[in-house]
C-alpha cells in the first residue's frame, strides 16, 4: 500500500503512462483534462465525471470515499496506467484508499497545488486565501500543508455557490460580481489564492480581477500538470489525445459541456 504525506506525493511514476483516467464528480474536472490536453501528456485520456451525484462538495468524508471506490473499480476496464482524481473533495478525503486498492498510481490535485505553491517562492508573510468545497476546506489538507510551507497568514473559505453558477455558464454579469462581493466582502487582500475547487479556473479572471492587487492563483489542473512533469511523464513532440468521456448520467450532457469547455 502506498500512503503518503502530505508533501510526499508518490515520487515517480513507476512506468511512462500512455493512458490515464480522470475521475470527477461530475463535469468540473474538465478543468484538469483542458491542462493534461495543452500539456500532451497523454495518448489517451479516460475521463469519468460521477453526474449522477454531483456535487460532492457537501457531502460527508465516507460517502465521497465509496464514491471514489466505486470510480476505481469503473476504471478496471481500461487497462489505465495513472488515475487522477481531478476533484479537490476526493483528493482531500480518498486518496488512501484508492492508492491501497489500486495497483496503478492514483494521483490527487492537492498535493501538486501545494507544491505550486512552494515553487512560487513568494515571501512567508504573504497572505494566502484558499477556496473550494465544504468537504475540502472541512478536511484542513490544503491549510496543513500550506502551513508546513512557513505560511501562517492562511485563510480558508468554502464559496459553495460558485459551483452552480459555473454550472449555469454566469462566467461574468451581476450574479457573479455580487456573489463574488458576498464571499469577499471581509476577506483581507490576498497575495496568493489556491483554485481549490474543479470549477473555480472557469471564473478564475472574475476572481482575481475582484482584488486589486490582481493576487497570484494557482490552478489544480496546472498543477498536476506540471507535477507530473517533474515525476517523469514527459510531454509528447506530437499526435493528439484520444478522449474519451463516461458519466454516471446523460453523457451526452458531459460531452456538450467538453465541446464547450475544452
Ligand atoms: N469537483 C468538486 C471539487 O473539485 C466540485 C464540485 C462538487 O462539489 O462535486 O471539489
Amino acid at each position: 500500500m502506498k500512503k503518503s504525506s502530505i508533501l510526499h506525493p508518490p515520487s515517480s511514476i513507476s512506468k511512462t503512462p500512455t493512458k490515464v483516467g480522470v475521475f470527477d464528480s461530475g463535469a468540473g474536472g474538465l478543468t484538469v483534462v483542458k491542462s493534461l490536453l495543452e500539456h500532451n501528456l497523454f495518448e489517451e485520456i479516460i475521463y469519468y465525471g460521477d453526474t449522477a451525484r454531483v456535487p460532492y462538495g457537501p457531502k460527508d468524508p465516507v460517502t465521497i470515499t465509496r464514491y471514489a471506490l466505486e470510480a476505481l473499480e469503473f476504471f478496471r476496464n481500461f487497462d489505465i496506467d495513472l488515475m487522477i482524481t481531478a476533484c479537490n473533495s476526493v483528493s482531500a478525503h480518498a486518496l488512501p484508499d484508492l492508492r491501497a486498492n489500486a495497483d496503478f498510481d492514483i494521483y490527487g490535485v492537492i498535493e501538486p497545488g501545494i507544491l505550486a505553491l512552494k515553487n512560487a517562492d513568494l515571501p512567508k508573510s504573504s497572505r494566502i486565501l484558499i477556496l473550494g468545497t465544504k468537504a475540502t476546506i472541512g478536511s484542513g489538507r490544503y491549510q496543513k500543508g500550506i502551513r508546513e510551507l512557513g505560511f501562517d497568514s492562511i485563510e480558508a473559505i468554502a464559496p459553495s455557490l460558485f459551483v452552480p453558477i459555473v454550472e449555469e455558464g454566469l462566467f461574468d454579469g451581476a450574479v457573479l460580481r455580487s456573489t463574488l462581493a458576498h464571499y469577499f466582502n471581509t476577506i483581507e487582500q490576498p497575495d496568493a489564492i489556491i483554485l481549490g475547487c474543479t470549477h473555480f479556473p472557469l471564473i478564475a479572471n472574475a476572481i482575481r480581477d475582484y482584488f486589486p492587487n490582481h493576487p497570484l492563483l494557482i490552478h489544480s489542473g496546472e498543477a498536476i500538470a506540471e507535477h507530473l512533469e517533474d515525476n517523469g511523464c514527459k510531454p509528447r513532440k506530437n499526435g493528439t489525445t484520444n478522449l474519451k468521456i463516461f458519466a454516471s448520467e446523460n453523457p451526452e450532457g458531459l460531452k456538450k459541456i467538453a465541446e464547450k469547455w475544452l
